[in-house]
This record gives structure tokens, sequence and C-alpha cells, in this order.
């Protein structure tokens, strides 16, 4: 079984370890001749630039990754992007018509709840793209374009690699539609889609010092609860990490906003909680790397045990953390793709030293199929 796991304890950490490729095979062959192509797509040109809104639908660590969605698709192509947990969807009214895009992400392609979500939007004429890492599953089936994450099967129950690949996969969906609309010139598109391909490397080097990570996992296994901060595309990356501390470590785990600090969680913090606090770079918008810095003083100030993810060389943060993990710089949307990993390995470890079946949490399933 050892063999099986890569020689590792758990299936998780290989498939955390995994990574650069899984990213790296999901966006391969999705550039050809200077275009971004989908998979199985059954929509024309027109379609794609005819689509004036894009609904974004998921459960669980998919929906994290549609959160994502909403930054890069926003931010490239000026279309309003609304995301929403596929549970809420489909019994809601949403405003939908045939130049809306619902984008569907399940990395099983069968989550009951996602499914109907998307028969939900596709009985109001609205177009769907369903981002799946499983082949020929109902949910790409049911769907005028697809895009395949290929990061392998993943055999833990919390999602690691498929988490990753889903962020490239959102961003070629953002890509694609910046390129049917015009909003960035084709050379831009390029630029980006190859400021993607060299992310796997920057995972790759995340995934060196992950000794630290597990160190600190088992420091941190008696503690009662963990809060989480972060701000812009490092929220979502937040509230994954938080997910991951419940699934696998049965603890009590909340992310916030990290502008929504003084609005209440701050009042949680007590001496000796673990925050951890996902800095902005520096070389980003100067105001999100500015919050974030008072923010962590903030907590700081009032005993918070700060578990800081910083880009390399932002010395700023160093004062005020008492761990302090260094992320390489990529570009701002990219971020999430390395931050997330210490995340991952933290919750995975904290699980571990409790005593806890890492790939196999108590009461959760891989697919929740039924309702
Ligand atoms: C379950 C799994 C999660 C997953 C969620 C959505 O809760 O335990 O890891 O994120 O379902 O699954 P899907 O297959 O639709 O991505």
């Amino acid at each position: 079984a050892a063999a099986e796991k890569g020689g590792h304890d758990y299936f998780m950490l290989k498939e955390i370890e995994e990574q650069p490729g899984a990213i790296a095979n999901t966006l391969r062959g999705h550039l050809v001749d200077g275009r971004i192509v989908l998979d199985e797509q059954r929509l024309s040109d027109q379609d794609l630039r005819d689509v004036d809104k894009v609904f974004v639908v998921a459960c669980g660590t998919a929906y994290h990754s549609g959160l994502l969605a909403k930054y890069a698709i926003e931010h490239w192509t000026r279309l309003p992007v609304e995301i929403e947990l596929a549970s809420e969807f489909r019994y809601r009214d949403p405003v939908l018509d045939r130049s809306t895009l619902v984008v569907a992400i399940s990395q099983s392609g069968e989550t009951a709840d996602t499914l109907e979500a998307l028969r939900h939007a596709k009985d109001q004429k609205a177009r769907v793209l369903a981002i799946c890492n499983t082949n020929g599953a109902q949910i790409p089936r049911e769907s005028d374009a697809v895009i395949y994450t290929h990061a392998g099967p993943e055999i833990g129950v919390a999602a690691t690699k498929t988490f990753t690949a889903q962020i490239a996969a959102n961003y070629l969906v953002g890509l694609a539609l910046a390129q049917a609309r015009g909003t960035k010139y084709p050379d831009e598109v390029v630029r980006e889609f190859e400021q993607l391909e060299s992310i796997p490397e920057a995972v790759a080097e995340v995934l060196e010092s992950l000794g630290e990570a597990r160190a600190l996992g088992q420091e941190l296994a008696p503690s009662k609860a963990v809060l989480f901060l972060g701000r812009h595309v490092g929220y979502p990356v937040a509230l994954e990490g938080a997910l991951k501390l419940k699934e696998l470590a049965y603890m009590h785990a909340e992310a916030f906003a990290a502008g929504e600090l003084k609005h209440g969680p701050i009042a949680l913090i007590e001496d000796g909680l673990p925050v951890v606090v996902v800095m902005p770079s520096p070389k980003g918008r100067a105001v999100l790397h500015s919050k974030l810095l008072s923010n962590i003083q903030e907590i700081k100030a009032r005993g918070a045990r700060t578990v800081v993810i910083a880009e390399t060389g932002d010395e700023t943060v160093r004062p005020f953390a008492d761990h302090l993990f260094e992320i390489p710089a990529v570009p701002t949307l990219l971020q999430p793709l390395v931050a997330t990993i210490p995340l991952q390995v933290i919750a995975a470890e904290i699980a571990r030293a409790r005593g806890y079946d890492v790939d196999k949490p108590r009461n959760l399933a891989k697919s929740v199929t039924v309702e």
C-alpha cells in the first residue's frame, strides 16, 4: 500500500505533490495557433461573443475555485460574473437567458446539486460549460462545452490537486471569453496563458519546503480552532484552507475576508489562537498589501499566533509572523495556485497528528450523488 501512495504516509500527500503535473496537464493543448480552445466545444465563436453574463455554480472545494473565476473573468472580460453554491442556485429563480453562460465546476461530474443547477440553467436556455475531472461524467455530457481538468484520479476524499487544476481551467474559460469578446488582444491572451504555464514550476518550488508546513501542522494539532484571513484572491484561498481543516482535522476553522475583521471576527482573537493570513504580493496593488499588513498587526497585538503566507522577500511581515511561509512571486491572479499548497499540508498534518485517517475523513464522501 505504501508503494501505491508513492512512498507517502497517505494519498493526499502524494496528490498534493502531483499538483505541478495536474496544472500543466490541464493547460496542455488549450493554446493552438495562438488561440485558446475548449474541449468538446458545441458552442460557436458567435455564441461565446454573445455571452453577456456569467454564472458559476459548484459545491465544496469546486465552489472555492469558482470564487476565483469571478476575479479573473471580470478582470479580463468586463462581463458580470456571479458565483453561487449549486444547492442555492437550483432552488432560486436566477435571471438567465440564451446569452448567459453557466459554468458548472465538479471534480466528479456527478454531484447531484451541481447537475441539477446545470439543468435548471438549461431549462432557461442558458449555455452551459462544464469543468470536470472525469471523462464522460453526467455534467460534461449535458454541457455545451467542457474543460477537462487532467489531474488524474483523486483518492483522498478532500480535494487538493483537482482544486488547483480547476483554478487553471477557470482561467482558461476567462481567456476564451476575453478572446471571443476582444477585450484582450491575441498576444495578451497568449501572454496570460504563458504565465499560467509557468505556474507548475512555482508550485514545485513551494513543494520543496513542505517540511516546515508538516512541522507546523504537528505543532498546531492541539489547537481548538484556527482562523483564516485573506483579501481579494487570498480570500478564496483562506476559505479553502479552513475547509481542509474542517474536513480532515474535525477542527473549528473559519475564514474571513480580511476587510470584515473589524466587523466581528476580531472579537474572537484571544491569546494563542492560530490565525493564518494570506498576504498579497507587495508588488501587486499596494493598498491590498498594506491593509493585510495592518490586519496582522491588529491580531498580533491581541495575542494571535500568526501563520503568514507571504511572497519571498516580503520583509514587512516578518516582525509580526510567528510562522512565515514564503511563496514565489507570481502575478496576483495566480497567487492562489501557490498560496494554497502550505494550507493543504498543514491541514493534513494536523489531522495526522490527531490520529485521523487523512484519506478517508469521517462522514464525508468523495462524491455526493444523493440529495
Ligand atoms: C464532496 C467532496 C469535496 C468536493 C465536493 C464537490 O463534498 O468531499 O471534496 O469538493 O463534494 O464535489 P465535485 O465532484 O462536484 O467537485
